[in-house]
C-alpha cells in the first residue's frame, strides 16, 4: 500500500522524467547551434561579403587617420575599395590617403570635416556625390580623458554636445547622406561602431557608455527596417583595442591592434548584426553580458572606474 507522498511521487514520476529529458535535448540542441554559429563565424567568417564587387566601388570612413577608423580604411582599401577618408585635420588626411595611394594602388577622397560642429553635413553631402558607396563606417568617437563624476567632468556643458555630436549625431546624419543610394541600388553596408561600454552601463563613462547604447540601438532597429531591402547595418562593440582613445600601447590577446580587430571584425559582417567583433572581446562579452548578474558586473565596473580616477588625479597632482 504507497502512502500518500508515495503516491503523489508516482504520479508525478513520468511527467518530471519527459520535463526533465525535453530541457535536456533543449539544452543541447542550443548549445550545439551556438557552437555551430559560432564555428561558422569565427573559424570560416564571410570575409568575400565585404568587396566592392559585392557592395560597391567606394567606402567611406569617419575618423580615418587614426586608429580602429585608419585600421578600416587600410583594410578596404587592401581589398580594392576606393575610399573616401574623413577627419579632422587635413594633413593627417593627406598623409593618409598618400600611403593607401602608394600601397594599394586605390583612388582616395579626403574631407576634413570635425564632427564636434553639426554645420559640416551639407558639405560632406557634396563631397560624397555621385560617388557609388558599397560601405560606410561611422567610426569617429571620442571618449572621456579619465573616469570622472557626471558633474565634476571638466568643461561639462561643451563635453556634453561634442559627446553627443561627435558619437551620436554623425552616426544619424551620415547614415541620412548614405543610405537612400544603398537602397536604391538594393546593396551596401553600415558598420557602426558601437563599445562594449554600449552593453551595459558603465558608471564614471556615463555619458560616452549611454551614446554607445544609442549606437547600438539605431544599428538593430535600422538593420530591422532595411534587411529586407538588401543592406546590412551592424552594430560593433569592441573591448579594449590598442590605440590613442584608450591609451594602450602594448598588444595582448585581449587588446589586439586596430589591424588585427578589423581583419577580425570584418569577417563577421553579414553574419552577426550585433558584434564584439574579435574571438577573444566575444567571449569576455558573453561571460561579463550572460554569466555575471547585472547588480555585481555594474559594482564591479564602478570600482574600476574609480581606481583607475582616482590614479588619475594621483598623477595629475605629483606631475
Ligand atoms: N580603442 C578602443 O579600445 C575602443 C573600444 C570600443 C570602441 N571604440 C570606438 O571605436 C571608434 C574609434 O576609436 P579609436 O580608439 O580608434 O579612436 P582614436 O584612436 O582616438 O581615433 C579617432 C579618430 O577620429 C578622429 N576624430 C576625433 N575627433 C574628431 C572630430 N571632432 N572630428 C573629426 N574627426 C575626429 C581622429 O582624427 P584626428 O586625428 O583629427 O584627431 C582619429 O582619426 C570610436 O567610436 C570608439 O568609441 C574604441
Amino acid at each position: 500500500m504507497l502512502s500518500g507522498a508515495d503516491a503523489v511521487l508516482k504520479a508525478v514520476e513520468a511527467p518530471l522524467f519527459w520535463l526533465g529529458a525535453a530541457a535536456a535535448v533543449w539544452l543541447s540542441v542550443c548549445a550545439l547551434y551556438r557552437l555551430l554559429s559560432g564555428l561558422r563565424v569565427w573559424i570560416l567568417g564571410n570575409g568575400r561579403l565585404v568587396s566592392p564587387a559585392a557592395l560597391g566601388q567606394w567606402a567611406v570612413v569617419t575618423g580615418a587617420t587614426d586608429g580602429i577608423g585608419k585600421a578600416y580604411a587600410e583594410e578596404l582599401g587592401r581589398r580594392g575599395f576606393s575610399i573616401v577618408l574623413i577627419s579632422r585635420s587635413q594633413d593627417k588626411l593627406d598623409d593618409v590617403a598618400k600611403a593607401m595611394e602608394s600601397k594599394y594602388g586605390v583612388q582616395t577622397k579626403t574631407i576634413s570635416a570635425d564632427f564636434s560642429s553639426v554645420d559640416i553635413y551639407s558639405s560632406i553631402e557634396e563631397g560624397l556625390r555621385g560617388l557609388e558607396i558599397g560601405v560606410l563606417v561611422n567610426n569617429v568617437g571620442i571618449s572621456y580623458s579619465y573616469p570622472e563624476f557626471f558633474l565634476s567632468i571638466p568643461n561639462l556643458n561643451s563635453f556634453i554636445d561634442s559627446m553627443i555630436n561627435i558619437n551620436i549625431t554623425s552616426v544619424c546624419q551620415m547614415t541620412r547622406i548614405v543610405l537612400p543610394q544603398m537602397v536604391e541600388r538594393k546593396k551596401g553596408a553600415i558598420l557602426n561602431l558601437s563599445s562594449a561600454s554600449g552593453m551595459y552601463p558603465v558608471p564614471l563613462l556615463t555619458v560616452y557608455s549611454a551614446s554607445k547604447a544609442f549606437v547600438d540601438f539605431f544599428s538593430q532597429g535600422l538593420q530591422m527596417e532595411y534587411k529586407s531591402k538588401g543592406i546590412i547595418v551592424q552594430s560593433i562593440m569592441p573591448f579594449y583595442v590598442v590605440t590613442k582613445m584608450s591609451k594602450i600601447r602594448r598588444a595582448t590577446l585581449d587588446k589586439p591592434t586596430p589591424e588585427r580587430y578589423v581583419a577580425a571584425e570584418l569577417n563577421t559582417v553579414g553574419l552577426q548584426a550585433r558584434t564584439n567583433g574579435y574571438l577573444p572581446h566575444a567571449i569576455m562579452g558573453w561571460v561579463t553580458g550572460s554569466l555575471f548578474p547585472s547588480g555585481v558586473l555594474r559594482s564591479y565596473l564602478m570600482s574600476i572606474g574609480l581606481s583607475q580616477r582616482a590614479r588619475h588625479l594621483r598623477k595629475q597632482k605629483t606631475g
